[in-house]
């Protein structure tokens, strides 16, 4: 038989990348480009959707060059992507009609504002959403209101939504078709979890016609086929689409009611697998969709915090106290200060996400003194990923009642040897991540084969090996819970700080 694989677009925040992998899950060659972040006004940060469409073309290609394989051995493609970014575009010409709001742009803060205190309870009852700029809802409505024309073509129907996947799908294949699939569809702030349909009372309270919005399938089934011009001249199924951190959550294969992950990128994400059903959080979590396949919905529990790669990439460009993101574990090692004259961080640089949902903070470092050293504010920094973990995981605890005993983390930190020793101490449970880090990538890539028969179904995908442990020092219990509670007071101090 002639071996075949799957090819991954991974469309990220700060990257889109192609990887290609073969059936036992390996990532056979990778391609990547950096994305340009656009910052037209403070607060706002928007991507160039038509340069993201071009770079990811070229990538398809060149990923295909530097495996040095046949294309049509490529048996399907899945594209994961950073969620909740906003993308509008004309249906008569496929071009974008205004730069795409990132999930972490602010321009739409005002408007979340507003409707937080009217209708909060309702937005939460319907999507597993708490009220913020960072979903799409906001952006599109701001859109639709502020680029001239816009809301007219809207009306007539010649104007189209979509997140980064479903843009990309609809390029891929030549504007024959406009999807999504549930996992990003239920970041929207428009999709109602419960009926998995598009919801009329939101779809009125934006004012967004429903003929923008993109059909929502399977998570796993083919929504379309390469235009000719696209990939070699090829019809390669698109077989695969979910939410990067949906992506991740399946490429841990975290099938089980109660796995959880933690994926440390810009942001940190951990999701929380629930199953069938939709936990609902009293604690600042997300009630979201995790993926569908064969018509049936899994949900999931999120906590998105919105800055941790992100402090760690301030070090080096704001501060420039490092020149690489890798120099941090071994300076976090070289601080010498002891519990209590702890450092902390808080990287509220764009308010605080879950469990908080405070737009209105900004950071803080607490503890100072004259003896403190580069080493230390690094450390404090670092250490600021662990804290806002445990954040989240403490919430899910409350919210689930499930006793978790052990997490697997991936993205660009997971790597960092002196933050996973802190996380599996301050969490007083082991911390495991897989010897390959592309989890979001294997993620979609093992949907996309799913959905085309490469694997026949979940059981039949290859093993993965969870295979680097960090074990918490359980002497350490007592001080973790007494640091955790002084971060706490940090937080607080930070929130209550008048702007
Ligand atoms: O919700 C935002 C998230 O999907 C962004 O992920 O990895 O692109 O920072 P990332």
């Amino acid at each position: 038989m002639v071996e075949q694989y799957i090819l991954s677009i991974d469309q990220g925040t700060t990257s889109t990348r192609t990887i290609l992998f073969d059936q036992d899950g390996h990532a056979v060659a990778h391609a990547k480009k950096e994305v340009p972040q656009i910052f037209r006004k403070p607060g706002w940060v928007e991507h160039d959707a038509a340069g993201i469409w071009n770079d990811t073309k070229q990538l398809l290609n060149e990923v295909i060059l530097k495996a040095n394989i046949e294309p049509y051995k490529v048996a399907g493609i899945g594209i994961t992507n950073q969620r909740e970014t906003t993308v509008l575009w004309d249906r008569i010409t496929g071009e974008p009609i205004a730069p795409a709001i990132v999930w972490q742009s602010k321009q739409t803060d005002d408007i979340a504002e507003k409707l937080k205190d009217e209708h909060e309870a309702l937005i939460y009852e319907k999507t597993g959403l708490w009220v913020d700029a960072y979903f799409s809802a906001t952006k599109i409505m701001w859109l639709l209101d502020t680029v001239p024309g816009a809301r007219q073509k809207a009306e007539q129907g010649d104007l189209l939504f979509g997140t980064i996947d479903s843009w990309l799908l609809y390029k891929l294949t030549d504007g024959a078709v406009h999807a999504t699939d549930y996992s990003n569809a239920s970041r929207t702030m428009l999709f109602n979890i419960h009926t998995l349909d598009w919801d009329d009372d939101l779809l009125a309270l934006f004012n967004i016609p429903r003929a923008m919005l993109p059909n929502v399938e399977d998570s796993a089934h083919v929504f379309g086929y390469t235009a000719n011009y696209v990939f070699f001249g090829l019809q390669v199924p698109i077989s695969g689409i979910a939410g990067d951190q949906q992506a991740a959550l399946f490429g841990h294969q975290a099938f089980k009611v109660g796995d959880v992950k933690n994926t440390y990128g810009t942001g940190s994400f951990i999701v929380m697998n629930t199953g069938d059903k939709v936990a609902e959080s009293e604690n600042g979590l997300l009630s979201t969709i995790a993926y569908s396949l064969d018509g049936h919905v899994t949900y999931a529990l999120e906590g998105s915090v919105f800055i941790a790669g992100a402090a760690i990439q301030w070090l080096r460009d704001g501060l420039e106290l490092i020149s690489n993101a890798s120099e941090t574990s071994d300076l976090a090692k070289q601080s010498r200060i002891q519990h209590p004259e702890f450092i902390y961080m808080v990287p509220s640089f764009t308010g605080l996400g879950a469990p908080y949902w405070d737009q209105q903070t900004r950071g803080a470092m607490f503890g100072l003194t004259r003896s403190s050293t580069k080493a230390d504010v690094v450390r404090a920094t670092v250490e600021s990923l662990a804290y806002q973990t445990r954040d989240v995981m403490t919430a899910m605890m409350h919210d689930t009642n499930l006793e978790m005993d052990s997490f697997v983390v991936d993205g660009g930190a997971a790597v960092n040897d002196y933050l996973q020793q802190f996380q599996a101490d301050l969490l007083q449970m082991p911390v495991q991540r897989p010897e390959q880090l592309e989890t979001t990538a294997l993620g979609v890539a093992f949907l996309a084969g799913l959905g085309v028969g490469y694997w026949s179904g979940i059981d039949a995908l290859p093993e993965l090996d969870e295979n680097h442990i960090k074990m918490p020092d359980l002497a350490l219990a007592e001080e973790m819970d007494a640091t955790y509670r002084r971060w706490q007071k940090a937080v607080r101090a930070a929130q209550t700080f008048p702007l």
